[in-house]
């Protein structure tokens, strides 16, 4: 009888492990499937909801609206009022959840978990047993426990990848608009694609070019998009006027994200126009010392704010309107504005917006110089250094927060970390004229010794200009105190460089790159 009942037990053990199996691998087929967000919770919340024989919703926040979806998606029509009364009292559960106050909820059936804990919830899984007088036994509990903590995770994740795909495609857009400058012919077109870049690339309602009359002090619109454009081009106004008028008056850019709060702000083409402008954001053309306009970017679309990567965005396409203004490139191939965008763009990366473009000139020149000296022909050399350049490009894919993080990484902020020399290479693979530098991008963090990342390579396996890239980076960033923590005499660089040759550099590479970094070095200084 004793023996009965433990064989009894052992098939509950094991039928319970085995609907457990089902649903976590259940999870992770759909994951890998192409589907959408919508469908992929629709067939979670059903997946879950059959082996734990109850109804199961999912219900996830909008981090915008703050509003929540439920899942599987029903017409609100269908909805009875039992239906409703579910929501409700799951909505009710989970704000008690939410003060933190909670991990989970248990109740006669019912249980309530988050995804994810406190505050940073976003979302919970539900589940209404069809007998609510029944309590849901501890096995299905832990198994709510898991689905919630796993779905967690695919949503970090769908979130994450979200973010870097539209920072990828941004970032090639402006690539793409700045490699077009190159083939400039006419002033009004260019100015005219460059509104209608801005507007895309920050995702506004309207973008405009107002430049700048000396002889009668106005601004007039240039170019405009949106359904005011009409309206708005050729009006001139005072040039002291407005934001324009601030900015232009002081060189200084600006996010503003309640405008009729601004000081500076002036309604008055908002009333021709018959616009309201909610929030803008503004940059000078011509440089500080002598504007010539400003670009301008106007309400952002679905009533969010203007962001500092927005602003970053703005920031290096009018310094290369100003570029072009000033003097059209007359290299198609390497354009200047080209170069000028990636170091900008790379150095605000390390360090926030700085004009000075230090970190990315440096690498351009020392890479090509070492190229060069290591037997390289010229195109070859111009390639490596370009791919010096580009090699942290990916990082635009990285997390702010991350990045400027003042003390060390976590383990997985430092996974994703990791990432950006493979993200790097994904973005130059889509452009036709930089594909060719993938490689040293996506390698130039692995180690002569078979220790670095991604992929372990080991001592000429890996490409000669990421060997390149890695013994000019870490140079400068000894130079230039940026991860070592302390900043190193050009001495001290060189010795620990030379302490490193064979492991972490190419021997050769050093003793290639000593002189030319003693010579070099000084002026980088
Ligand atoms: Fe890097």
């Amino acid at each position: 009888m004793e023996e009965n009942k433990q064989i009894v037990l052992l098939r509950e053990t094991v039928s319970q492990l085995d609907i457990r199996c089902k649903v976590i691998s259940g999870l992770v087929k759909l994951m890998d499937m192409t589907i959408g967000k919508d469908e992929f919770l629709s067939r979670a919340a059903k997946l879950v909801g059959e082996a734990v024989h109850a109804e199961v919703m999912i219900a996830v926040i909008d981090s915008r609206t703050e509003q929540f979806s439920f899942y599987p998606v029903r017409n609100e029509d269908e909805l009875s009022a039992d239906d409703t009364g579910k929501r409700e009292h799951a909505l009710k559960i989970f704000r008690t959840i939410e003060d933190g106050s909670l991990g989970h909820v248990e109740d006669k059936g019912f249980m309530c978990f988050p995804i994810g804990s406190g505050v940073a919830a976003r979302g919970m899984v539900v589940a209404f047993n069809a007998d609510s007088s029944e309590q849901f036994p501890p096995h299905e509990v832990k198994l709510f426990n898991d689905v919630a903590a796993l779905l967690e995770k695919i949503m970090e994740q769908a979130v994450l990848l979200s973010d870097m795909n539209s920072s990828i495609i941004k970032m090639q857009k402006l690539f793409d608009i700045v490699k077009s400058f190159s083939k400039v012919t006419g002033f009004q077109q260019f100015i005219e694609d460059s509104v209608r870049a801005a507007a895309d690339i920050v995702e506004c309602e309207a973008a405009s070019v107002m430049l700048l009359d000396n002889e009668k002090k106005v601004l007039r619109f240039t170019a405009v998009t949106g359904d005011a454009s009409e309206k708005l081009l050729g009006f001139e106004f005072p040039s002291s006027e407005g934001i324009a008028g601030w900015a232009l008056k002081t060189g200084r850019e600006a996010i503003i994200n309640e405008a009729g709060e601004s000081e500076h702000f002036s309604s008055r083409v908002d009333e021709i126009a018959g616009f309201s402008t909610r929030n803008l954001m503004v940059a000078t053309l011509g440089g500080s010392e002598q504007p010539v306009g400003v670009i301008e970017t106007v309400n952002k679309v679905n009533g969010q704010d203007f962001s500092s990567q927005d602003m970053l965005y703005l920031s290096i396409l009018a310094s290369q309107i100003t570029q072009v203004l000033k003097q059209p490139p007359r290299d198609p191939a390497m354009p200047e504005t080209f170069i000028d965008t990636a170091a900008i763009l790379l150095d605000t990366l390390e360090a926030g917006y700085s004009p000075h473009l230090k970190h990315s000139r440096n690498m351009l020149s020392t890479a090509r110089e070492l190229a060069l000296a290591m037997g390289q022909d010229e195109k070859t050399a111009r390639d490596i250094s370009l791919a010096a350049l580009l090699h942290d490009i990916g990082k635009i894919a990285v997390p702010q927060a991350i990045l400027q993080k003042p003390g060390p990484l976590s383990d997985k902020e430092w996974e994703i970390m990791k990432k950006h020399s493979v993200t790097g290479a994904a973005i130059l693979k889509k452009s036709a004229g930089l594909s060719a530098l993938a490689p040293y991008v996506k390698y130039h963090h692995e180690k002569w010794d078979g220790t670095g990342y991604p992929e372990g390579l080991k001592g000429k396996d890996i490409p000669l200009g990421a060997r390149i890239i890695a013994v000019c980076d870490a140079f400068d960033a000894m130079l230039c105190d940026r991860n070592y923590g302390r900043t190193f005499t050009l001495a001290a660089a060189i010795e620990e460089l030379i302490i490193n040759s064979n492991k972490q550099f190419d021997p050769e590479c050093v003793n290639a790159a000593v002189p030319i970094f003693r010579k070099l070095g000084e002026k980088l200084l």
